[in-house]
């Protein structure tokens, strides 16, 4: 049973073929380079290319940086504008495509085989890598498309995701230590308004984690992504297997 995951980045796609019984990719991984500049029509390009390296019927997940509603994307805002609109099944011209956000994506492989296995209650996903990603598991249920990332910032104006991302590190040129407080930040108003049991962050922040980790306070129990920045490529694997039925 494997399917394969697509996760698209706000300076990367990773592609592999995931064992969809265990979360083990059975593949490379493969990575493919883009900028803010690239259109989406050259990205998707590139992906139809990378993906004949894959067998042709496995059925294909797509973690996606924006709102996705049934493999339609509505809104890219870390990737430019020539995304919204876009329909993904059509755009990859295969015919088993499912996508979802990247962040649920990412919480679906925790959920299902990672640092938040099994867990009732109320576990919030929080992905850092070009912006800022959210997902909500209540009692094992998803709700997808939340978009915290994009709440209101209450004290630095614009949003979170401006001021905490792994953009805005290397934009304000933040050293670990003064990146930590902007998300301790972050997480106080997550924690004030959605009072999760835990917290699972993913996304390429994770490779700093004992760096930052022992430097943020919160009441809910904080874990590392088992799958770190792969959590999205594994879950939107998921997604494609619980699509068909595989
Ligand atoms: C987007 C989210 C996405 C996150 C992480 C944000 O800018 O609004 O949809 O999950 O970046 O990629």
């Amino acid at each position: 049973m494997e399917c394969i995951g697509i996760d698209i980045g706000g300076s990367g796609v990773r592609l592999g073929q995931v064992d969809v019984t265990t979360g083990a990719l059975v593949s490379e991984v493969t990575m493919l380079k883009h900028t803010t500049e690239t259109s989406a029509n050259a990205i998707l390009a590139n992906i139809r290319e990378a993906l004949k390296e894959f067998p042709e019927d496995l059925p294909v997940g797509v973690g996606f940086p924006g709102v996705v509603q049934n493999s339609l994307l509505k809104t890219a805002p870390n990737l430019g504008s020539t995304w919204a609109g876009t329909n993904l099944s059509h755009a990859l011209r295969r015919p088993m495509i499912a996508a979802i956000n990247d962040a649920d994506a990412a919480a679906m492989a925790e959920q299902a085989f990672g640092s938040s296995k099994g867990e009732n209650g109320t576990v919030l996903m929080v992905t850092v890598g070009t912006g800022i990603g959210t997902a909500l598991h209540r009692n094992g249920i998803l709700i997808p498309n939340l978009e915290f990332g994009l709440l209101a910032h209450p004290t630095r104006g614009g949003c979170l995701e401006e001021h905490a991302s792994g953009r805005a590190r290397t934009m304000d040129n933040l050293s670990l230590d003064e990146w930590a407080l902007r998300f301790q930040e972050v997480l106080n108003v997550y924690e004030a308004e959605f009072k999760p049991d835990v917290i699972v962050v993913g996304g390429g922040i994770t490779e700093h984690w004992e760096a930052w980790a022992p430097l943020v306070t919160v009441q809910a129990d904080i874990r590392k992504a088992r799958f770190g920045n792969l959590a999205g490529l594994v879950g939107s694997s998921l997604l494609a297997a619980a699509k068909t039925n595989r």
